[in-house]
């Protein structure tokens, strides 16, 4: 392991969660599957510059955001690399200076966990097939990518690939597993084909109650059981939708596990509201219109108050004229992100 210098650039996609990952065991295995979009505009673009010293005696590493030295981001991820080491013993072999950047607006609410952290475990996995003199397979090295990222935050182990990604032992979903994600096994129908994501910016503000405080409140919920088993099977459910087209149920199974992921946090103890007025606001919007026009957008929401508008791409001019002069007004400065779904990750 000769390797004196290297630096790998990599652009993985921020996701989103058609069935959500909510409740996890130790170490970070999720009680049920989930299945996510990977996203095109929205991802994480980062740059690891390693430099071989004497072996230490923890991963050590500098970390840029955005250009500037971001030391308040620096335990979470010195926690991830103490997690991987086993996995990645040649950490303790190089420095590490980590530049990182995200396409979407600092701390607009969009988690940036799951593309920050499997943009690193990508870079990990390049200098580990340098090492291994380009030896190891895509396959290999995604899988590995995910398993690693997974360590870093749950849903990061679904931004690895793309369009659609299952991460979860799942029966119907052959290769499946918890210990990193896969990409969806079966051809999906034309209608949702580069399906339209538009992310209306309800709150930017940090979030009371973190992700991880959420997952464990689920320990000793009286709802887990049924919820795991719910999400299990409509993961069969929505699997079926995606192959044939079935796009009303894809609809109310999207939207059902939405406000089942935030029925969860309002029956947790001590229990919690991520929502917002306008994120009430934007939901009754949507029904409003569905109702009135016959489109076929629906909502989802991740652990926080901004609203997913999901949507086949032949609605795409009429849903952001909607999106433009209905919904902006619900969102802080009015602000909305056009997104859609994308692939998996990017070497640059
Ligand atoms: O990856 P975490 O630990 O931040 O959990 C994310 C959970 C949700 O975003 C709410 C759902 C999901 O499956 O992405």
């Amino acid at each position: 392991n000769s390797l004196e210098k290297a630096s790998f650039t990599w652009q993985t996609p921020s996701n989103i969660a058609l069935v959500k990952y909510w409740g996890k065991t130790d170490p970070q295995l999720p009680k049920n599957a989930s299945i996510s979009f990977a996203l095109s505009q929205s991802h994480t673009i980062t740059t690891i510059d390693f430099k071989k010293v004497d072996k230490v005696e923890t991963p050590t590493f500098e970390l840029f955001f955005e250009g500037k030295k971001k030391d308040d981001f620096k335990p979470k991820i010195a926690k991830f690399f103490e997690r991987i080491l086993e996995y990645c013993p040649y950490l303790l072999n190089y420095e590490m200076v980590i530049n990182s950047e995200n396409s979407f607006p600092h701390s607009s609410g969009i988690a940036s966990s799951a593309s920050g952290m499997s943009a690193i475990a990508m870079c990990l996995m390049n200098l580990e097939n340098e090492l291994s003199k380009s030896t190891l397979s895509d396959e290999f090295l995604n899988k590995k990518a995910s398993f690693l990222a997974r360590l870093g935050s749950g849903s990061a182990s679904r931004s690895i690939e793309g369009p659609l990604v299952v991460w979860g032992l799942h029966e119907e979903i052959e290769g499946s597993s918890d210990l990193y994600g896969v990409k969806f096994p079966f051809q999906v129908a034309s209608i949702f084909e580069n399906y339209q994501d538009t992310i209306l910016l309800v709150d930017k503000g940090e979030k009371q109650v973190s992700s991880t405080v959420g997952h464990n409140l689920m320990h000793n919920h009286p709802f887990a059981e049924q919820r795991f088993q719910q999400a299990n099977d409509n993961l069969s459910k929505i699997t079926r939708c995606l192959k044939e087209g079935n796009i009303d149920e894809f609809i109310s199974l999207v939207e059902s596990e939405a406000l089942s992921l935030h029925a969860m946090m309002l029956t947790s103890n001590p229990y919690f509201i991520l929502m917002k007025p306008n994120t009430l606001e934007i939901i009754n919007a949507i029904w409003n219109y569905r109702e009135e026009t016959g489109s076929k957008v629906c909502f989802t929401l991740d652990a926080g108050a901004n609203v997913h508008m999901l949507y086949p791409e032949n609605e795409k001019e009429s849903v952001l004229q909607f999106a433009e002069n209905q919904l902006s007004k619900y969102c802080q400065k009015n602000q909305y992100i056009c997104d859609s779904v994308g692939l998996g990750a990017k070497k640059l």
